[in-house]
């Protein structure tokens, strides 16, 4: 297969060319490194089969040639991680929306499959628990920042449907809190990061308003497992899918966790959310999976439970200095 990774230079996308490259597929990366990291896949660098791109995903004649080379696109490029699209709301959702619209265009031009990154957070503040594919969504008012990420992956997969409406295959996944190898600060699954890194350096783990809400943290080799499931199952063309763990952790517990199998003497602090994100940052209280449907139709079964993957997490953690401060350690992390 010739293969496509929009993003393959990030957190998941990087685990995700592992496996493609492991099986022997050729592999193409588009990616311009704004949140993705050469190091995450500089191990391929050089290969016969491996080719990176760096460039903008806005970049339509560079995303056409790409695609039309390609025999299945697996778009993960984003903005993605609060703090990012709280700095530049603009270029989030440029890339986000414009950036998959182009992406999505090419694959209908020239006939490619494509698997689409969605969130959980189109789900945005539902108190419903499982979250099934078809649940409603509940935002918070435009005027809060937060909610575009939601909204602009939620027009995401309107352009989807509407083009798998046209018989475009396509198949979207919408990914919960993922962690593992290779998480970075300023991502999605920033918290698991954030007390890893707190820990290891003996500071406080900082903990967002009473640390009674929960997640469900998925690590990232059940992501990608879910993610090649749905390229392979020809049932799931036309359709979306909630990937992640279904096991749900208050953040207090996941931070006691994490004290415990750093060994770290650090303490655990309250901290207003207010301190963080401004006045009108909204959270979400709980985010349960419904995982039925990913389980019928794709045959998708999480299997690495939440200490396993925050053991392999923290290895990994320790190995690539996070005992740093992230400006420092940027030069001194290795592939995998
Ligand atoms: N990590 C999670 O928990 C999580 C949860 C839900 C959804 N997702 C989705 O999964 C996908 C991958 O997320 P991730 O956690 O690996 O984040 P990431 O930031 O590590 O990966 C995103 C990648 O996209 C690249 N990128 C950003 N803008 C680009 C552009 N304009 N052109 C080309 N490349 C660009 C970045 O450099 C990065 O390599 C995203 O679509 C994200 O929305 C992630």
């Amino acid at each position: 297969m010739r293969v496509l990774v929009t993003g393959g230079a990030g957190f998941i996308g990087s685990h995700l060319v592992d496996q493609l490259v492991g099986r022997g597929d050729d592999v193409c990366v588009l990616d311009n490194l704004s949140t993705g990291r050469i190091d995450n896949i500089r191990h391929h660098l050089g290969r016969p089969r491996f080719a990176l791109v760096n460039e903008t995903i806005l970049n339509a004649d560079v995303v056409n040639r790409l695609v039309e080379a390609s025999d299945i696109v697996f778009h993960l490029a984003a903005a993605v991680g609060v703090p990012y699209i709280m700095e530049d709301p603009l270029g989030a959702i440029s890339t986000n929306v414009e950036g998959t619209e182009i992406v999505l265009r090419a694959a209908f031009r020239f006939w490619r499959k494509i698997v689409l990154a969605s969130s959980s957070e189109v789900y945005g503040k539902s108190t419903k628990a499982p979250l099934a594919e078809d649940d409603d969504r509940v935002l918070g008012p435009t005027t809060v920042t937060r909610w575009s990420y939601s909204s602009s992956k939620a027009i995401d997969e309107h352009f989807a449907y509407a083009y798998a409406a046209r018989g475009l295959p396509v198949v979207i996944l919408r990914f919960f809190n993922v962690y593992g190898p290779r998480i970075h600060e300023n991502g999605y699954g920033t918290v698991v990061a954030r007390f890893i890194q707190q820990a290891l350096n003996g500071r406080p783990l900082t903990v967002h308003g009473d640390g009674r809400q929960t997640r469900c943290f998925c690590y990232v080799e059940d992501t990608v497992a879910g993610i090649l499931l749905a390229a392979q199952t020809p049932e799931a063309e036309g359709h979306v899918f909630n990937i992640g763990s279904a096991v749900e952790i208050s953040i207090h517990d996941l931070a006691r966790l994490i004290k415990r199998l750093t060994g770290s003497s650090s303490e655990i602090e309250f901290v207003p959310y207010r301190d963080y994100y401004g006045l009108h940052f909204e959270d979400t209280p709980r985010r349960v999976p419904d995982l039925r449907k990913a389980r019928r139709v794709l045959g998708y079964e999480p299997r690495v439970p939440l200490e396993q993957g925050l053991e392999r997490t923290i290895e990994w953690c320790r190995r690539h200095n996070f005992l740093l401060p992230p400006s420092r350690r940027a030069v001194q992390v290795t592939g995998s």
